[in-house]
């Protein structure tokens, strides 16, 4: 099935001017369907989103298995949240060498020392994935890792497989479109939000979207928008230095923004040092102390670093967050790879030696988000050598290299030369799950997303670039 369409775009890439045609109605049909992005830092200039022309196949299991796996994500994610010492445990080494992980756990537990405000949890996560190549042809799901926080590339995503069935219409395999999925995560979003919203129980009360950009509005998030407003629910779109400056909690914890009061914040930054300045900081410290329900909290946003990640692979980790479901175990282990602690121990040492003996089997992760941070190569060979010695390499953990399976596709992005390329495809599942008290009330597979990066085999590595893509299915 998916490889009439490799054969396809292998035979159109030998007509340079039958692909440019099809690639210049792949764009304009993006840009009638509002797949967009601001460009030149400007909120009147668009150009369409970043994409590929066509569909990426990927195997119908290893989709499936994502799916799947998801609600199990789901509820591990709040296991780990509710386990405050297991987070002190496991982040205790982290801490010391890693100032902006410190200065999160110091609000976890400040709000543990005053006593949680709010029993109402709302999590939206996106557990991302790449498929790896086996020797025997196949290929296997790997997660490479859980975003709790701002997990992003929704919206715009859902627009990706009404352009692939067209152009597969148009150059003759519209019987394919039946193997391509539909995105619509944005949805589920909205209803999670909603959720939240409605167990707060104060209809004044708004949906506060903290953002680091107050200029403009992402698309992705103005459909989330238009989704909640058409539910009736109201929503403020803030800074941290606007929160800072016009928040107040009132003897309750009420949070109140220019003196309208907030059901649910729902964060879009703060992942990132270089998001806070000392307001930031306090403002990040108003908000979780507040009654409001915060998406997520400080628990579920730490519970959502690298480290963790690590820990959950250890033998009988796992087992002790499903104690009586082996099963639900087998599922989440089966697609972590290895992962490895670099703390100051034996253990830790054995990870310095194995990865200065092949660091191309590598990757070398700091506790950071949002893309840029990872080392490989001979860059792991430079930091380990500087840090192995003390303390300071308890800021990284090491986890193993996933080599994913190569497909070609073209890569639609203003400026780029419009060509077949090779490309590694990452697939992305959202869940949600609103938890009141002790009782889960949604727990929820959202759907998925898929990005794709152009592979360059100069650098060994793949581009930092990653292009909205869908799978079809084999
Ligand atoms: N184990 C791995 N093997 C191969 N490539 C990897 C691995 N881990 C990460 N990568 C690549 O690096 C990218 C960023 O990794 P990761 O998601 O861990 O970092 P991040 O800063 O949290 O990024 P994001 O902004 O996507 O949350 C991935 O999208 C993938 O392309
Ligand atoms: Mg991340």
């Amino acid at each position: 099935m998916a490889t009439a369409t490799a054969r396809f775009l292998r035979d159109l890439s030998t007509d340079p001017a039958a692909l440019e045609a099809l690639a210049n109605e792949a764009k304009e049909f993006a840009l009638e369907l509002g797949a967009l992005r601001h460009t030149e830092g400007s909120p009147e200039v668009v150009t369409y989103a970043p994409f590929t022309l066509f569909p990426t196949p990927v195997p119908r299991d290893a989709f499936h298995q994502a799916l799947e796996v998801q609600s199990h994500f789901n509820v591990l994610m709040d296991k780990i949240s509710q386990d405050p010492r297991f987070l002190e445990d496991t982040l205790a080494s982290t801490i010391e060498a890693d100032d902006f992980t410190a200065r999160l756990f110091d609000i976890l537990k400040r709000v543990e020392k005053e006593g949680r405000t709010q029993s109402i949890v709302l999590g939206i996560n996106r557990s991302d994935y790449m498929f790896e190549q086996s020797d025997d042809g196949t290929s296997r799901l790997k997660q490479v890792e859980i975003n709790t926080i701002a997990a992003g590339a929704f919206g715009v995503s859902d627009n990706i497989p009404v352009i692939h069935r067209h152009i597969l219409r148009l150059v003759g395999l519209g019987d394919q479109c039946q193997s391509i999925p539909d995105c619509n995560s944005t949805a589920g979003i909205a209803r999670a939000l909603a959720k939240a919203w409605q167990l707060y129980g104060q209809k004044e009360a708004v949906i506060l979207f903290h953002v680091e950009n107050l200029h403009f509005v992402s698309f992705n998030h103005r459909n989330l928008q238009e989704m909640l407003r058409k539910r009736g629910i109201s929503f403020m779109r803030k800074n941290f230095e606007s929160v800072y400056e016009s928040g107040r909690l009132d003897s309750d914890k009420r949070l109140f923004i220019d003196g309208v009061e907030v059901a649910v914040v729902f964060h879009r930054d703060g992942f990132m040092p270089h998001h806070y300045t000392e307001k930031g900081w306090e403002a990040k410290l108003m908000m979780e102390r507040s009654l409001a329900v915060k998406c997520p909290d400080i628990s579920t946003h730490l519970a959502g670093t690298k480290k963790v990640q690590q820990e959950l692979a250890r033998p009988g980790v796992l087992e002790k967050f499903f104690p009586d479901q082996p099963q639900v175990v087998e599922q989440i282990r089966a697609t972590f790879t290895g992962l490895y602690t670099l703390d100051m121990c034996p253990e830790g040492d054995q990870t310095v030696a194995m990865a200065l003996d092949s660091p191309g089997n590598f990757v070398l992760k700091p506790q950071r988000e949002g893309g840029g941070n990872n080392f490989y190569e001979d860059n792991i060979v430079r930091i380990l050598e500087e840090v192995k010695g003390d303390a300071r390499r308890a800021a990284y953990i090491l986890m193993e290299r996933i080599r994913p399976k190569v497909e070609h596709n073209v890569l639609l992005r203003r400026g780029l030369p419009i060509k077949l390329t090779p490309v590694a495809a990452e697939l992305g599942v959202f869940g949600a799950y609103v938890r009141n008290g002790g009782e889960m009330v949604l727990n929820e597979v959202l759907g998925h997303i898929m990005r794709t990066k152009g592979i360059d085999y100069e650098d060994g590595g793949i581009s930092r670039v990653a292009m909205y893509d869908n799978l079809i299915h084999y």
